[in-house]
């Protein structure tokens, strides 16, 4: 993601200078970590997941019978556009913490919910977002390839083919030009360049 939304990198960028990327003491979320969340959002690794209904209920429209299996997905929720504006634009600027206190419960799930909740959930955000900043900081990560990208649903999600990518040195100033590359299979924009990109075309 951060290799076809320039801006975002130069972002995180300019935060690995500050003190945390885990944030400031008063656990406000770090823009390293708004990345890793819109990334899961737009692209969770774990796309859909299942349960047996141990009793009968009614959803919504829908009767579930005892017994019946439930398949939730990830993938179709998180890019309802009735919780997320804009659903396909790679916006980590939306995670702000007001919006997420609005957001229903389960509108955002990567790792699950309820009793079965992923128990790694706190060690894997964290690993990311240290492991996404410090790369960031250090590479610029320029794929081969940007638009043939496509997600491949096996247990995880992952892309269909190798990904090759080039590790240059990053650029001792971060502030280069805030381009932005469309994806082909995430049609994603970049946060405040959305609007721009919408108008031109
Ligand atoms: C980005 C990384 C990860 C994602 C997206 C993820 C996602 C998930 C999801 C969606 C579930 C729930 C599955 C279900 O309810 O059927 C789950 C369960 C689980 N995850 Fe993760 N996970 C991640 C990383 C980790 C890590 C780092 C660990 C271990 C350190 C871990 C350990 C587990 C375990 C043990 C369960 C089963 C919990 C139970 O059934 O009680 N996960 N994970």
């Amino acid at each position: 993601m951060l290799a076809n939304h320039r801006c975002a990198l130069n972002r995180l960028r300019s935060e690995q200078s500050e003190p945390s990327v885990l944030g400031p003491p008063t656990g406000a979320p770090s823009f390293a970590q708004n990345v890793i969340k819109e990334s899961m959002r737009l692209f969770p690794p774990v796309y859909l997941f299942g349960r047996e209904a141990t009793c009968s209920v009614q959803i919504g429209d829908f009767p579930i019978r005892k017994g019946d299996s439930v398949v939730m997905s990830q993938w179709i929720v998180h890019r309802d556009e009735s919780h997320f504006a804009d659903p396909l634009d790679f916006n980590p600027d939306r995670w702000s913490a007001a919006f997420e206190r609005t957001l229903p419960k389960y509108a955002y799930f990567p790792f699950g919910g309820g009793p079965r909740v992923c128990i790694g959930k706190e060690v894997a955000m964290l690993e990311a977002t240290i492991v996404v900043g410090m790369l960031a900081s250090r590479f610029d990560v320029v794929l081969e390839a940007p638009d043939t990208l496509t997600p491949w649903p096996t247990v995880t999600l992952r892309p269909q083919d190798a990904v090759w990518a080039e590790a240059r040195k990053a650029p001792e100033d971060p502030r280069v030009a805030c381009g932005v590359r469309q994806s082909r299979i995430a049609s994603t924009r970049c946060g405040r360049n959305a609007a721009r990109t919408r108008r031109r075309s």
